[in-house]
């Protein structure tokens, strides 16, 4: 095998920017080849004429897979395992080494162009679900490209922005989907994005690149730009940055070299990232061929079956759903006959074939389906489609409308500035209702819509982008062919203003502040007890579930699992996603009231009772804690709610959880309260402080409170109104400072070498 040492420099820096838009460069006289890394993520887009990244060239027809919006709502890693298998199935046949893809980046706000493709608000859930997409890709000799890394949460300015976070937020809700899929999944390579982060552009950052990805991650495979995200390919390589996409022309090739031979650039640091891309290209050496080949229907089959798992049916009144067998339906609206299936840009790919509704209706139900577009994607209200709509839902039935957003209103490379639906498409809606009120709504959009409708329209389904079999899948659903068991994986917000990041998106003058900390996507709605109109977690289905008593155990590793029976007591079969969601309402830091910790989404058949049983890892208990710079589990009793979303809680129950110890070092500048928590600083000060407060059983302060902490510990050592409050006051007190107020010298000497030992 080739190493970078049988390289000359020049050779080395070669392999560091890719041959053309698609492919890495091949050195003949080393024997080394070429590889090709095509998007990606829901589908492969091999381009063999023009090539682009904005998804404007034809690619070869390959499987359109529901999109992550779609995918993520199945709450299925196992699912995104076959869809993985699926992709790279297609991908080997073509050769192809690497499909860019998947996303987790989160979705910070509904308003984010790009959110079809990333999977949720959620990193737990996004990195669940992409887990199992990459081990699915990987397992048939294909890389995964894990993207982008980091803080890539709009596409307003998105090659330039700085997305400024803090470490709380940036560890614990926007690394943590990447965090877990490199070390449950190891991706071969991982994409850096476009923006900066706090000021460096992710691309030459080598704090992320290099000390949190590899260092403390532990990932070994390869680095490569987003397509064109170089700012300084020198910096890019002493920073972690192995691969530049695409080709620049051999210009940053030659700054490499240039920079070695003048000393600016040490060349073990082109040797790593040479090896790094010759690594890949061995692995990749080991793909098998498929025999044949695309399997065009079993994938188109799979295609349906991940889209029936994505749909969301959100409100079921009357039980509209599935409609009864005999009806005269009113199908309208342009998206049944012309779908919005994907999202535009790069993952923008080339169907084998595309299921329209209508036709699926048709086939399904025969002439009892009559269709009317109703409205145009160009938003012009026409009167005369409209009257034409409202006479069919009139004389139908029941009327199912197909309402959305068009291609044009959403896309990669920019945002959203309402989460409006088109207005013309809500006022046909009114009028349809108003002459058929068994009406049911059927949803095309990548990003959240808010709902006007969502207590008027008896039944509404969510059907985001469903990829190529999305309207056989949605036909499906409706006519009870499939069972609805999706959940939202955002939140449904009744209004943009009360959005998390509203006020702080998408920035202003190359800068944008997440302003909104840890509290993103239901985190937020549930601190500050906000109405929405759909919960994160939500989702119907045509059968109903009982869940028991839950029970919890810390287990062997020091993380919990957690044991519910569920109980299908609906007339029909059906899926359930369980999910665990964990809280601490004592805390040192600032948390949301719940988050997710472990989700299932289980087979259970009518009458049928499962036990099912979810883990929840140690690491995702813990906070992130600034003053250690590492992850660190608090101490104490930890709230566990099992429920059917994150505002339908079935069942409550307590933990104990032993703490890390976040082993910081007691300063002159720690607090009395922090020096009242120390393990060996806290009792000897708790004795000082009684005795202060003029206690007379001064001696056996310093036991009496030992598990307490901070101002709670000063209060109970001196009970008595007046007292307590000058404890509490005390608590904040620098520890360094108290010999202005009497305390002796050596005291606080004392204390501060105890806080170190
Ligand atoms: C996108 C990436 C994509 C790349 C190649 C970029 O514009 O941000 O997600 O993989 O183009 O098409």
């Amino acid at each position: 095998m080739t190493t970078a040492r049988d390289l000359t420099l020049e050779e080395k820096a070669s392999l560091l920017s890719g041959k053309d838009f698609w492919t890495t460069k091949n050195i003949d006289r080393a024997g080394v080849p070429s590889i090709m890394m095509p998007d990606g993520p829901h589908g492969l887009r091999k381009q063999t004429g023009s090539s682009d990244n904005l998804g404007i060239n034809d690619s070869i027809p390959a499987t359109c897979f529901p999109p992550a919006v779609g995918l993520g709502s199945a709450f299925d890693p196992e699912l995104a395992a076959k869809v993985g298998i699926a992709l790279g199935v297609e991908s080997a046949i073509e050769d192809v080494a690497v499909l860019l893809g998947p996303g987790v980046n989160i979705k910070r706000s509904p308003l984010c162009g790009r959110n079809f493709e990333y999977f949720s608000e959620d990193p737990h859930h996004a990195g669940e679900v992409a887990t199992g997409m990459v081990r699915g890709m990987q397992s048939r000799g294909v890389g995964a490209s894990l993207k982008h890394f980091a803080a890539n949460n709009q596409e307003t300015d998105r090659m330039r922005v700085s997305a400024d976070v803090d470490p709380r937020p940036l560890r614990e809700i926007y690394f943590r989907a990447f965090e877990r899929v490199v070390k449950n999944a190891q991706p071969w390579t991982v994409m850096c994005s476009y923006n900066k982060v706090n000021g460096t552009y992710a691309s030459e950052h080598p704090w992320l690149l290099t000390d949190v990805l590899r260092d403390e991650w532990g990932f070994d495979g390869l680095v490569v730009s987003d397509w064109g995200a170089v700012n300084d390919r020198v910096k890019g390589v002493a920073a972690g940055l192995d691969l530049e996409m695409p080709s620049s022309d051999g210009v940053t090739d030659a700054q490499i070299v240039a920079a070695v031979r003048g000393g600016d650039l040490d060349e073990a640091l082109v040797d790593r990232a040479a090896q790094r891309v010759l690594d890949l290209v061995e692995k990749s050496g080991h793909r098998e061929k498929p025999d044949g080949s695309l399997n065009v229907d079993a994938h188109h089959a799979l295609a349906r079956e991940a889209a029936a798992r994505s749909v969301v049916l959100l409100r079921n009144e009357g039980s509209l759903l599935p409609l009864a067998e005999g009806q005269d339906i009113a199908l309208i609206g342009e998206f049944a006959r012309t779908p919005r299936y994907q999202g535009g840009g790069s993952s923008h790919i080339t169907p084998t074939r595309v299921d329209t509704a209508l036709d699926s209706f048709t086939q399904a139900v025969g002439d009892r389906v009559s269709f009317a577009p109703g409205f145009t994607f160009d938003g012009e209200p026409s009167a005369s489609l409209r009257a034409e709509a409202v006479e069919l839902a009139r004389s139908n039935d029941v009327a199912v409308v197909f309402l959305g957003l068009p291609d044009a209103a959403e896309s990669e490379g920019f945002d959203r500035t309402t989460i409006d639906l088109p207005a013309d498409q809500i006022e046909l809606l009114d009028e349809v209702v108003e002459a058929n009120p068994r009406t049911v709504v059927v949803l095309s959009n990548g990003g959240v819509v808010s709902l006007p409708f969502a207590d008027t329209v008896p039944a509404i389904v969510e059907g985001w982008l469903l990829g190529q079999a999305g309207g056989s899948a949605i036909v499906d659903i409706l006519t009870g062919a499939s069972d609805p068991s999706g959940r939202l994986s955002e939140t449904i917000p009744h209004r943009l203003e009360d959005t998390p990041s509203y006020g702080n998106f998408p920035g202003e003058l190359g800068h944008v502040r997440y302003g909104e900390g840890v509290h993103v996507g239901y985190r937020w709605y549930d601190k500050r007890g906000l109405e929405v109109a759909f919960p994160f977690g939500h989702g119907l289905t045509y059968t109903d579930f009982d869940y028991g008593e839950p029970t919890v155990q810390v287990n062997a590793r020091g993380g919990l699992d957690v044991s519910v029976d569920v109980t299908n007591v609906g007339p029909r079969d059906g899926r359930e996603v369980v999910q665990v969601y964990v809280g601490r309402d004592e805390s040192a830091v600032d948390r949301s009231p719940r988050e997710l910790k472990a989700f299932s989404s289980v087979e259970i058949a009518s009458g049928q009772t499962r036990r099912v049983t979810l883990t929840v890892d140690r690491s995702d208990l813990a906070y992130w804690d600034i003053r250690v710079d590492r992850f660190v589990v608090e101490e104490g009793t930890y709230r566990v709610e099992v429920g059917a979303s994150s505002r339908d809680i079935r069942g409550e129950v307590s933990v104990s959880i032993d703490g890390d110890d976040p082993d910081i070092e007691l300063t002159r500048e720690a607090s009395l309260g922090e020096v009242l928590a120390h393990p060996k600083a806290g009792p000897v000060a708790r004795q000082w402080l009684a005795g202060f407060m003029g206690d007379p059983d001064a001696e056996d302060a310093g036991q009496k409170t030992e598990s307490q902490t901070g101002a709670a510990a000063g209060a109970e050592a001196s009970p008595g109104g007046e007292q307590t409050d000058i404890g509490m006051m005390m608590a904040s007190f620098p520890v360094g400072r108290l010999v202005s107020f009497g305390v002796p010298q050596e005291k606080v000497d004392e204390l501060i070498r105890l806080g170190q030992s």
